[in-house]
Parts: structure tokens; sequence; C-alpha cells
């Protein structure tokens, strides 16, 4: 009989995610009442908030009615509603937990959390067995299983009732021993903007797999209709998005203006209901522009946002609607340099043509390498940081515009002096159709990313390093 008044508690098995639950069951002279998912409680406790859109009951007359081994692309939440069944588990997942083994009993007083790629299978102890689960994605005839064999001698499950005696589906008896499993692969991990300087550093981070997808904006593009049906989004674990209008002079032209907003605001709104409601990680870079530059010192994550031009204003607006999904990082950045045209290199290529260039000396800031945002971007995912905004630049003492390029230079081997320092007002004074406003400190406190365990890179250092490898 179900035992009643149980305190709610999980309890980890040996497969990785995995874990068995006590659930309160009370009971009285009517019979008994539980609640068999609640949200609140159950996440307060340590349950995944995994977001199940569909209740399955599956009755079972007989005792000793065998189901499974299968392992589906969702996570469930199994308990029984009324009987009792012996449950095995087995890690159908890639890695070194594949093949892992539990078994366990379960009347109305257990309900077991199975994750996505973990076989399941059960057989009934009791005639009249209702066996209940909820699972976070629909069920769809294209949805991809993976079967393990009943009597697998590897996992070799003790079940009480021999299978030569039990009720069980010609299909289920037919299915492969562990030897011939293709593993499940996990979700996919998705890479938007892998054109732009940041998705190219993000390529040559995460490197190739099947489970990583990079995406142009070719492939996609933010501001096209239907990105909630783009992908299966069921499949997705993480999105980085490193797309963005980033045409800092053109978005204050009105056609700019109407382009930055589609992209940074628009678009980024509807990756971030794609993300909140398939329970995907949103990894989304931000920028130093949503500031106005008026604080004497670094920028800490939570000051309060003032951007001065459209491009800062679309960045700020698109943060505010990334902070509203309940798993995001908001990465803040500045200066970037990367692959592609940037500051670095034209003033490298400046230096060699024997031009000598006036350059901005009252815009202080930090350079920030993309290698190094890649780096820090996936040790927020590996780490599992908490989620929220960091800012990620360069390290080291900050500098002008006017300082990097003497730097450029000197490492070059020219004349730094050949660069002449000019007032942000003077030079814009001079410039040839709209200008955005910048800031004029640009500079990010960096302290609470490397609370996390993580260093990011000296921009001096760096860009040594990457001046002598662009000449090798
Ligand atoms: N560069 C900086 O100094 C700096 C500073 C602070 C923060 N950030 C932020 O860092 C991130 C990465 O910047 P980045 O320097 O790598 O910029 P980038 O080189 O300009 O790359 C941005 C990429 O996004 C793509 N894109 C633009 N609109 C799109 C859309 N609607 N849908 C899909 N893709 C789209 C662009 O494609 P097209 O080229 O085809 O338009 C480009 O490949 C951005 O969020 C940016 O705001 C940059």
């Amino acid at each position: 009989v179900t035992e009643y008044g149980k305190a709610l508690a999980p309890t980890e098995t040996p497969i990785p995610g995995l874990v068995i639950w006590d659930l309160p069951v009370h009971g009285d002279s009517r019979g008994w009442f539980k609640e068999n998912w609640q949200r609140k409680k159950m996440t307060a406790a340590g349950l995944a908030d995994f977001g199940p859109v569909q209740n399955n009951i599956s009755f079972n007359d007989a005792v000793g009615t065998t189901r499974g081994i299968h392992a589906e692309p969702w996570d469930k939440w199994v308990s029984v509603a009324t009987g009792r069944i012996f449950g095995a588990w087995v890690d159908l997942r890639e890695g070194p937990s594949f093949g892992a083994v539990f078994t366990a009993e379960l009347d109305p007083s257990k309900a077991i959390f199975v994750p996505r790629g973990v076989g399941n299978s059960y057989q009934t102890l009791e005639p009249d067995t209702a066996y209940t689960y909820l699972v976070n994605d629909h069920w769809s005839p294209e949805a991809q299983y993976t079967f393990l064999n009943l009597a697998d001698e590897t996992a070799a499950i003790a079940w009480p009732i021999p299978l030569d005696q039990a009720e069980l589906s010609a299909k289920d008896a037919a299915h492969p021993r562990l030897a011939d499993v293709t593993p499940v692969p996990p979700k996919k991990v998705l890479v938007l903007g892998a054109g732009g300087q940041l998705g190219r550093a993000l390529r040559a981070e995460f490197g190739e797999a099947p489970y990583i997808e990079y995406a142009d904006r070719a492939e996609l593009d933010l501001t096209a209709p239907g990105l909630d049906t783009a992908r299966h989004w069921r499949d997705y674990d993480v999105i980085i998005n490193a797309a963005a209008y980033t045409a800092v002079d053109r978005a204050e032209t009105a056609e700019g203006r109407v382009d930055a907003w589609a992209a940074n605001v628009t678009g980024v709104g509807a990756l971030a209901r794609v993300a909140a409601a398939n329970g995907i990680t949103l990894v989304h870079v931000s920028s130093d522009y949503v500031f106005d530059g008026t604080k004497p010192g670094a920028y800490a994550e939570d000051d309060p946002m003032a951007p001065l031009g459209v491009y800062g204003q679309s960045k700020a607006a698109g943060d505010a609607v990334v902070a509203t999904v309940p798993r995001h990082y908001i990465v803040r950045t500045s200066w970037v340099i990367g692959e592609g045209g940037n500051f670095v290199r034209t003033m490298a290529s400046l230096a060699e043509r024997g031009i000598d260039p006036t350059v901005v000396g009252d815009q202080v800031g930090r350079l920030t390498f993309t290698t190094d945002l890649a780096r820090g971007i996936r040790h927020l995912l590996d780490t599992r940081a908490a989620y929220g905004v960091y800012n990620l630049t360069g390290t080291g003492d900050p500098t002008s515009w006017a300082e990097v390029a003497r730097r450029v230079f000197e490492l070059t081997g020219h004349d730094p002096a050949r660069v002449t320092p000019v007032s942000t007002d003077d030079y814009f004074a001079s410039a040839a159709g709209p200008v955005a406003p910048r800031p004029r400190n640009s500079v990010l406190e960096t302290a609470k990313i490397e609370a996390t365990g993580f260093t990011p890179a000296d921009a001096g250092t760096s860009l040594s390093a990457y001046l002598q490898e662009r000449s090798a």
C-alpha cells in the first residue's frame, strides 16, 4: 500500500540527471490525494523547471505488463496514479554514463524525472496500474526515439516477472542490444551571426560537432518573420546570439534607425520568446554603448543604462528584453577586435601605407579580442554560472583610441608620433554624414565574471599577440 505523508524530497541516482522523488500523498477514509506535479514547490526543492506541455497516461490491465526501453527526445516526469511498477532506466546518451542502469519500484508516493535520452521502461506489479507522465514536447511522428532491448545482457535488468512470462509488444521484443544502439547526441547549440567578427571566433572556440550549428544572416535572419518555426527549437539547449546591427553611425540615419531596431530589438525580442518558450539558454552580446560614458570609474553590470545614440538605445532595449528570459547571459563588451575590418587593422594599414592619422584622444576604454570573448562565453556555459549580466572585456589600464593607435604604430615598427590625438568634438565636426554620439568612458568592470573563475586577457598583451599573428 502507498505510504502517506512523506516529505517532498529528491534522491540522485547513478544516472546523471535521473532523480527519484518522494511525493507527499494525503490519505483518509475516502482514499488519497496528491499534487502529482507542482511547479513552484518542486522547482524550489530542486526539480528542473522543465516546462511540460503534455500529460499521458497508460493503463495496464495485467500484472507483468512490460513496456520499453525507450529514450525519447524530451524530458519526462513519471509517476503512477494507481497501482505499482518496477521501473528500469538505462542511460542511452552519448558520454561516459552511456549504459548506466537504475531500477526502482514506484507507487503513487514516488515520481522520477527522466532526462531526454535516458531509456525508460517498466513492468507492472499490480493489476489495473495507471502509469502517468508529463513531457516537455508534443509527441510527433517525426520524433526520434532510441530503443534498447528489454532483455539486454549488458544492462541485465532483474525483471521481477521474467520476460518470457510477461506481457510485452512484438516491437519491444525486437529492439537492439546495447552494442547496436546509437547513443543519443546532446541537444544542439546554435550560434547566430556566425559570419561576424565574434561569430567567427565562436566557431574557432566551439569547433565543429554534429550538435553545433552556425548560422550567418543568410541562414537565419533575426528580422525575418517566422523565427518561432525556423527550427525545431525543442532540440536546442543554447543559442548564442552574436548577430547584431553594428553600424553605429548609419543607425543615426532614417533607414539605419529602422534596421537597428529591427535586428537589435524586434529580432532579439522574437529570439527571447523562442528561448523562454523552449527552456533554451540565451547568450546575448551587448555593448558599452548602453551607457552614456559620464561615470568617472568603470561601469558595473547593474549601473543604470543611459544610451546616447540609436545603436546604443537599440542595444539597451535588447538587454531589457533578454533579461526576461529565464536562462540568459547578457555579455557586455567593448571595443571588439577580431577577424575582419576593425580599428587595429585600419591603424596598422595606415602605418604601413605612410598615412598619418588623427585619432580621438578623449574616449577611454579597453580593447576586447574576440578569442577572449568567445572563451568567456564558453566559460559561462561550461561552469553553469548564475544567469544574468556579465561584463567581459580585455583588462589592464584603460587607454584612449589615440593611445591604441600609437601602440599599433609602435608594435608594427612605425613612429607613434605620427598619430595625432584630437577631441571627439573636433573629430566629428569635420565628419561627413551623420555620426553617433559615443560614450567618453567605455570602461567596464570585469570583477563579476572574474569571480566565476574566468580571467580575461590583458588587452595590451592581446594586442601584441594579435599584431604578431597578423604579420606572421
Ligand atoms: N564591434 C564592437 O566594437 C562591439 C563593441 C561592443 C559590443 N559589440 C557587440 O558584439 C556583438 C558582435 O559584434 P561584432 O563585432 O562581431 O559585429 P559584426 O562583425 O558586425 O557581426 C554582426 C553579424 O550579425 C549579422 N547580422 C546583422 N543583422 C542580422 C540579422 N537581422 N539577422 C542575422 N544576422 C544579422 C551581420 O551580418 P551582415 O554583415 O550580413 O549584416 C554580422 O555578420 C554584437 O552584439 C555587438 O553589438 C560589438
